[in-house]
């Protein structure tokens, strides 16, 4: 008996009860499950509300026929196999039985071997169909987020923008810090789109000097420049139909924004040392970490471009305004790296976790991705501890690190550990009504004066407001 015997259930719908016995005994025997039927309507009735593996009927029934069997699986179940029972019936009805759609006959009189190879391969012609049709359902399904981690509500709000102009195609201007996901949103967009079976075509342009990057984007003649033997297509050129991500947009040099910008105005460009204007189908998608606006107060950037460019703007958050997500992406990064480097890791110890939330992390998520493979490398045990842990940029503590860290390495007595905590809940509520005491003692529902003797107690800090 075969795992396949084992999990398959065959359906036997035929009027002539000894037939049917007969092949309800030689394919038990084989370990498939059986429902065996004498009235057509039964099948019938059966097909509706259950689902098998294989359908294996005779074609002349007296209430139902096999040919209305078959058109029933044909709307309800189409990938299940069919298998016609013959012997009297004519070559004309099996004829238009295979032409409805069965696989193959079972002839009577049955030989045991041969029933068996027909109903393995119906079988096994059911579960590629039924797997191609999975298949099918997966490269039709949008490409979702699931890359992306992050459940706070700014990014919940992206979610939402991408979602609205994945479709369009209108451009799209993504701005944030370094390291704040900009290129996965980007690809994001695209994949969404219906523009996903073609390319997504990535350039950077502080990469390039300013004239490789215009021949990189727009592709140049022949002859037009030293060095220019043959004519080369440009980046346009390769995205057409898809996506052009345009990377640090913002160190664009000021007349390759010329020519983007034609580009973005009419869907035409001229390869460099070209005379003809060309056109293709590409959508822009364009990412910064400059603030564009400033640099059209300064003359660094046109304007006209800017307002092309930020028709669709997506504002990334800096890792430090999600706290809330920080645990997230650094679980999710230890299950990868820990995949990746075959550790079997747990988690991370309280204390590390804390320290993680409290980082300022400048270079945003990028800084803790790394950070947490540094971690993994250096971790000896299952759990990620505190010494595993180090910063690029040490000095980047929130400014509330010191106390939590004074929190974290309490000890000793209870009360000892109830102060600190104590302690740090003041100062953080403190530091959250920007130092207004009236405000922060009914926040922490205790009247002002019991508040002061506190402050003094902890020498907490409850001057004027504090930037975060
Ligand atoms: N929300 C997120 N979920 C999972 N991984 C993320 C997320 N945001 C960023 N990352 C990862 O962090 C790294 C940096 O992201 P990305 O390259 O998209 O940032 P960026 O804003 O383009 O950075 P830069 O300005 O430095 O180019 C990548 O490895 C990316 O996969
Ligand atoms: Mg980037």
């Amino acid at each position: 008996m075969t795992a396949q015997n084992q999990q398959s259930h065959i359906l036997i719908a035929d009027d002539d009860p000894e037939i049917l016995q007969l092949l309800e005994d030689i394919l038990s025997d084989k370990g498939y499950e059986i429902s065996a039927v004498r009235w057509g309507k039964t099948a019938y009735e059966k097909l509706l509300h259950e689902a098998y593996d294989l359908l294996l009927t005779d074609l002349r029934m007296p209430d139902i026929d096999g040919f209305e069997l078959m058109e029933l699986v044909q709307k309800h179940q189409p990938d299940l196999p069919v298998l016609v029972i013959t012997g009297s019936t004519s070559t004309r009805d099996a004829v238009r039985a295979i032409k409805q759609g069965a696989l193959d006959f079972v002839e009577k009189p049955f030989d045991v071997d041969a029933i068996c190879h027909t109903i393995g391969k119906a079988l096994e012609v059911g579960r590629l169909r039924g797997e191609s049709r999975l298949l099918a359902e997966e490269l039709a399904k949008p490409y979702r987020f699931e890359n992306i981690v992050g459940e706070d509500d700014r990014m919940m709000d992206i979610y939402s923008l991408v979602q609205d102009v994945a479709g369009t195609n209108t451009s799209v201007l993504v701005i944030g810090e370094s390291g704040t996901g900009k290129e996965l949103i980007s690809q994001a967009i695209h994949y969404n789109s219906p523009r996903n079976r073609k390319p997504l075509v990535k350039v950077n342009c502080v990469t390039l000097s300013e004239s490789l990057l215009e021949s990189e984007l727009f592709g140049h003649e022949k002859g037009s420049f030293t060095g220019a033997t043959g004519m080369k297509r440009g980046l346009f050129e390769v995205a057409d139909g898809g996506t052009l991500f345009l990377d640090e947009i913002g160190e664009m040099s000021l007349s390759t924004q010329v020519k983007l910008l034609q580009f973005l105005q009419d869907g035409t460009f001229r390869r460099v040392g070209g005379t003809q204007d060309l056109s293709v189908d590409v959508r822009i998608i364009a990412a910064t970490n400059r603030d564009l606006k400033q640099m059209v107060n300064e003359g660094k950037y046109r304007e006209d471009l800017y307002y092309r460019l930020n028709v669709f703007p997506i504002q990334m958050p800096p890792l430090r305004a999600r706290r809330g997500d920080i645990a997230k992406l650094a679980r999710y990064f230890l299950q990868n790296f820990g995949q990746e480097m075959g550790k079997r890791l747990q988690g991370f110890k309280p204390r590390a976790l804390r320290i993680l939330e409290n980082h300022l992390w400048p270079g945003n998520v990028r800084e803790l991705e790394n950070a947490i493979e540094r971690a993994v490398v250096l971790s000896k045990s299952e759990w990620i501890e505190e010494k595993n842990l180090t910063f690029l940029d040490p000095g980047a503590a929130t400014l509330n690190d010191s106390i939590h860290t004074q929190m974290m390495h309490a000890e000793g007595s209870l009360q000892n550990q109830v102060d600190a905590f104590e302690k740090c809940v003041l100062q953080e509520i403190l530091d959250e009504c920007k130092g207004n005491r009236s405000q922060a003692a009914r926040k922490l529902s205790i009247n002002r004066t019991t508040l002061i003797a506190k402050i003094k107690k902890y020498s907490l800090d409850s001057t004027e407001a504090k930037t975060s």
